[in-house]
């Protein structure tokens, strides 16, 4: 067996999964977001660990599986976060999360003094998001908390350290802190002194599968596993939900509606040049890498739908009833920026719209127009790839989107592009069992474990008729943008 540690923004989630790649057992506890002021978000670090070892601890405890049996752990981890740690190790500060956009200035700074080379080396441009813009505010507004650093980490990084005692980075993660040179896989010295940060403080970096240590026998006591398991490095939560779903070869793409909407495409190099309109980002699988676009309110939109206008109502029950609504939701058009948006925008400040609103629209024609508009809006990101010679023709649909046919269908009409399901559907926790078992070496490469590992349920091929409707309603939907962004 092996075991796959989510950890996520919300919660850490830990699954067993056992050589045929059947998931034996799972738990997740959750722990709290700290916003002490609008657009700050952070978590204490200590959470991480404490919540992770109850997870651990009730998994060996009810899995009933003998522990000399789990041979492998390996993580997935919410990217981008920033971990200050002292010279003995201790956690400085709280942690500033992907979530957190106090540093619109920093940003500001970054694209200022690096120009097209941040562009170059890093792949990126600079968003709040990322960790250099996270790593300069501290600089600014807490020096005493920078001088004090010895070493910074991501946060999977810190939670893998803390059950180890090892300390180390891998690429798909360092790729988002915009500190890394992408392609050549090192730090990049000349970014780290043009800031004056020390090069010191950057962990050293290893591949996702690489075995970086066992577990610390205390840690080992605690949880009930035993302390000979092989740690193995990890990956980025979008790369690690890539590898769970088999996104591991030219022409194969992601589209993952959960909280946020994420559409991404494996590419086997770093060449392509979307001019930072997607991120690209460092592969889970050694030398390869994806380009995704980041949709802010996707499963959020229709949460806050049914919240705000039909909270007896289960999802299920809400999105059966839109198909009453036909193609189009009888000209009822949704924008889900309910929060900004960020592909391809990066614009914060923008706000959704219903519009074409008739007296005769019923709320069935509401949940279809959210949810045409929710899928509308992941195509664009679609549309920057193929503007920029990239094919997709076949794309894995994951989480909340992927639990209604009906909206798998409505995915592979505005895509166009056949939509697969997979039969038993794990996310990153998946991608990280995954990576310890091929650390452990019982595959030859993540693609013969995905072989044995996942397999798709059903197809859904796009119905040329809807295709040709949703691409004039697309049309549509694009003005949108525009006509409204002054008035946010
Ligand atoms: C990616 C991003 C999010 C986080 C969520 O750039 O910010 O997808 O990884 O954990």
């Amino acid at each position: 067996h092996v075991i796959g540690v989510d950890l996520g923004t919300s919660s850490v989630k830990v699954l067993l999964v056992d050589q045929t790649g059947k998931v034996v057992h799972s738990v997740s506890k959750e722990y709290p977001l700290i916003q002490p002021k609008p657009g700050y978000s952070e978590q204490n670090p200590e959470e991480w660990v404490e919540k992770t070892i109850q997870a651990l601890k009730q998994l060996a405890d009810e899995a009933k599986v003998n522990p000399g049996d789990i041979e492998g752990l390996s993580f997935s981890g919410q990217m981008h976060g920033l971990v200050l740690l002292d010279e003995h190790h201790k956690v400085i500060r709280n942690a500033i999360l992907w979530n957190d956009t106090r540093t619109t200035a920093q940003c500001k700074k970054i694209e200022q003094l690096l120009g097209e080379k941040l562009l170059h080396v890093t792949k990126n441009p600079a968003l709040e998001g990322f960790t250099l813009p996270k790593l300069l505010w501290v600089q600014e507004h807490e020096p005493e908390h920078l001088a004090k650093t010895k070493v910074f980490l991501l946060p999977k990084d810190y939670l893998r350290f803390r059950l180890t005692g090892g300390l180390h980075a891998e690429y798909s993660d360092a790729a988002g802190t915009l500190l890394m040179d992408i392609e050549n896989k090192s730090w990049s010295m000349d970014i780290l002194s043009t800031f004056k940060l020390p090069a010191a403080i950057c962990p050293p970096l290893v591949e996702p599968d690489d075995f970086t240590g066992t577990l610390l026998p205390e840690i080992a006591d605690a949880t009930g596993l035993s302390a000979d398991i092989k740690v193995f490095a990890g990956g980025a939560d979008n790369a690690c939900g890539a590898i769970g779903a088999g996104i591991l070869s030219d022409g194969q793409a992601l589209c993952s509606i959960g909280t946020s909407g994420v559409f991404l495409s494996y590419e086997k190099d770093s060449s392509r040049d979307y001019g930072g309109k997607v991120h690209v980002f460092n592969h889970g699988q050694t030398d390869s890498y994806y380009s995704m676009g980041v949709t802010l309110s996707a499963g959020h939109s229709l949460t806050w739908f049914k919240n705000t206008f039909a909270e007896h109502e289960s999802f299920d029950q809400l999105v059966e009833a839109a198909a009453l609504s036909p193609l189009g939701a009888n000209g009822l058009l949704f924008t889900p920026f309910l929060a900004g948006e960020r592909t391809p925008y990066a614009d914060a400040k923008i706000r959704g719209t219903f519009t074409g609103m008739d007296s005769a629209h019923q709320k069935h024609d509401f949940t279809r127009s959210v949810l045409e508009g929710i899928v509308f809006s992941i195509h664009e990101t679609v549309e920057i790839f193929r503007s920029n010679g990239k094919e997709v023709d076949t794309v894995i649909s994951i989480g909340g989107g992927a639990k209604s046919d009906f909206w798998l269908q409505i995915q592979a009409d505005i895509f166009n592009a056949k939509v697969m399901k997979l039969t038993s559907e794990q996310g990153p926790g998946m991608g990280a069992a995954m990576l310890a078992a091929t650390g452990l070496e019982w595959f030859p490469s993540l693609q013969s474990c995905a072989e044995v590992f996942l397999s798709t349920a059903c197809v859904f091929e796009p119905i040329p008729e809807n295709v040709e409707r949703y691409k004039e309603l697309y049309q549509i939907y694009k003005e949108v943008y525009p006509q409204t962004a002054a008035i946010n």
